[in-house]
């Protein structure tokens, strides 16, 4: 189940994120996190299972249009459909927006929402 990143998760949330392959560097991260803590139109979801957080996906929403700017899951996780129902999920909570990739998230979003046609990738 998706959840909110609230402040409180802070760190889970930036070692979920620091599985990204640009998210390696502190100072990168840190900034990154910022931006989904200060810019509305930036949206950060933890995926829990239990009591762990173990994924993460983040989003930059537009009127119609939500661009996955990261996705990441444990790697003691992965595999196991984590990633897909996060990005599925994401598009059943909003419905009217169409879900869609940055260059960074292109790949998994794409084979997830399986043609490129549907995924209709924005780059
Ligand atoms: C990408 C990621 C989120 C997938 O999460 P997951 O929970 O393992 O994904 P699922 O179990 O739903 O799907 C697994 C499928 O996605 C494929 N896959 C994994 N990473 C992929 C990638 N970067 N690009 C395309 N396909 C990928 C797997 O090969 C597997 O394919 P199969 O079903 O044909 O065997 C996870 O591998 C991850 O956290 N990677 C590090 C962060 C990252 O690189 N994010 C950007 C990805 S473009």
């Amino acid at each position: 189940m998706l959840n909110r990143y609230k402040k409180t998760y802070e760190k889970i949330a930036m070692g979920l994120l620091s599985f990204m392959p640009d998210e390696k560097d502190l100072k990168v991260l840190q900034q990154t996190i910022q931006k989904y803590d200060t810019e509305q139109d930036w949206e950060l979801y933890l995926y829990k299972l239990d009591a762990d957080y173990i994924g993460l996906i983040g989003v930059e929403r537009f009127d119609t249009e939500l661009i996955v700017r990261h996705i990441s899951v444990d790697p003691s996780h992965r595999g196991e459909g984590i990633g897909t129902t996060m990005v599925q999920e994401l598009a059943e909570q909003n419905p009217t927006c169409r879900v869609s990739a940055c260059q960074l998230t292109k790949p998994f979003i794409e084979k997830c929402l399986h043609t490129k046609e549907e995924a209709d990738i924005h780059v």
